[in-house]
């Protein structure tokens, strides 16, 4: 049995891309019998950015929500909340002191960011190390990341590394990764890949009008409405491919051809997919959503679950340093 373990970012409300990208096949890999899966809400590694407690809240009930909306086993696998176990930041402490500085240093993604940032704080240099202890902490054999994550998931297995030599025993388990082929970039309302920071993004979980509001704006050319389309240029069609069974979109597809069919009709029919097709994750996200008392049950339920293997491995890494 492997043990698949995953971090996600709590850094806003998910949108189509971080569905169709992370979520949806995150959950096929962890409805696999020979797998256990460990997913966890990043919410220590937010407060590198975000400061704001309420914003914090928020943002872990609303990515718990999406989760559990389209169909997380929580009983399956083990599902929590990063700082309800607060044994991961002791182990940081202890790899701290393994970690060579220049690694950390030289990491693309501390380097990307404090150039862009102005809150440039020690958190923001120690990310990776947190995110080793994240890994390390739970004898994790398989991490899916994205690409950009490539690094740290190498860091992480060379402080493992470290570790080990010094104390002279295979204490830490050195994880592999799994490296997401981008298969699917989801693009957002301006053609753009869809992110949170660009503004571009198709929120499934708002209420109908805003949705509405948000398909609307997707950005079209100006071929006039009797004119015949090109489906393969255009966002709106894009999009409703990702989301429509084959028979729609070769419908569509038709229907750009032949002309006589504007960019609002497929706009409109595009709403009507998504409405259609997500009904009963908007739903279950709305329920989830009013009540916290049951995310918070779940995700409490998942931190009991993780505390018995990670207070173990804490135990065996203490011993190894002569700490009680
Ligand atoms: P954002 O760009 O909105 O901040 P994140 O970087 O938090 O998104 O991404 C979270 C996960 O969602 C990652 O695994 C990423 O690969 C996936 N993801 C984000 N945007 C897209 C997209 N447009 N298409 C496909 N996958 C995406
Ligand atoms: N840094 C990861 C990201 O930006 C999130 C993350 C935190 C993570 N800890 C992790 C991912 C541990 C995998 C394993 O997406």
């Amino acid at each position: 049995m492997a043990r698949i373990l995953t971090g996600i970012q709590s850094s806003g409300r998910p949108h189509l891309g971080n569905i169709l990208g992370a979520i949806v096949p995150a959950i096929a890999l962890s409805r696999d019998e020979a797998n256990e899966s460990y997913f966890f809400i990043a919410d220590l590694h937010s407060l590198t950015s975000l400061k704001r407690a309420e914003e914090r809240k928020a943002n872990v009930y609303a990515v718990a929500a999406a989760w559990l909306a389209f169909g997380f086993d929580t009983d399956k696998n083990v599902f929590y909340r990063q700082s309800d176990l607060p044994e991961v930041t002791e182990l940081t402490w202890y790899l701290n002191c393994f970690t060579p500085y220049p690694m950390l240093a030289n990491a693309h993604s501390f380097k990307d960011k404090s150039d862009k940032l102005s809150d440039v704080n020690a958190g923001l240099f120690d990310y990776p190390v947190l995110m080793a202890a994240d890994i390390l902490l739970y004898d994790a054999d398989l991490v899916p990341v994205g690409k950009d994550q490539k690094q740290h998931l190498e860091m992480t297995r060379d402080i493992a590394g470290a570790f080990n030599r010094a104390v002279g025993e295979e204490i830490l388990i050195l994880p592999q990764d799994h490296i997401r082929k981008e298969v699917m970039t989801v693009p957002g309302t301006d053609g753009q890949k869809m992110s949170k920071s660009y503004g571009n993004v198709i929120d499934i979980f708002l209420p109908e009008k805003q949705l509405k509001k948000q398909v609307m704006s997707i950005e079209t050319d100006s071929t006039p409405l009797e004119a015949p389309k090109n489906p393969d240029t255009c966002n709106v069609f894009a999009l409703y491919t990702l989301v429509a069974d084959e028979k729609e979109t070769a419908e569509m597809r038709k229907n750009y051809l032949a002309g006589g069919y504007g960019y609002g009709h497929a706009k409109k029919e595009l709403l009507r997919m998504l409405l259609e097709k997500y009904a009963a994750q908007r739903s279950a996200f709305d329920h989830f959503m009013a009540h916290p008392e049951l995310i918070e049950q779940k995700l409490s339920h998942g931190a009991a679950r993780a505390r018995v293997i990670g207070q173990e491995v804490l135990a065996r890494v203490r011993k190894s340093l002569g700490y009680r």
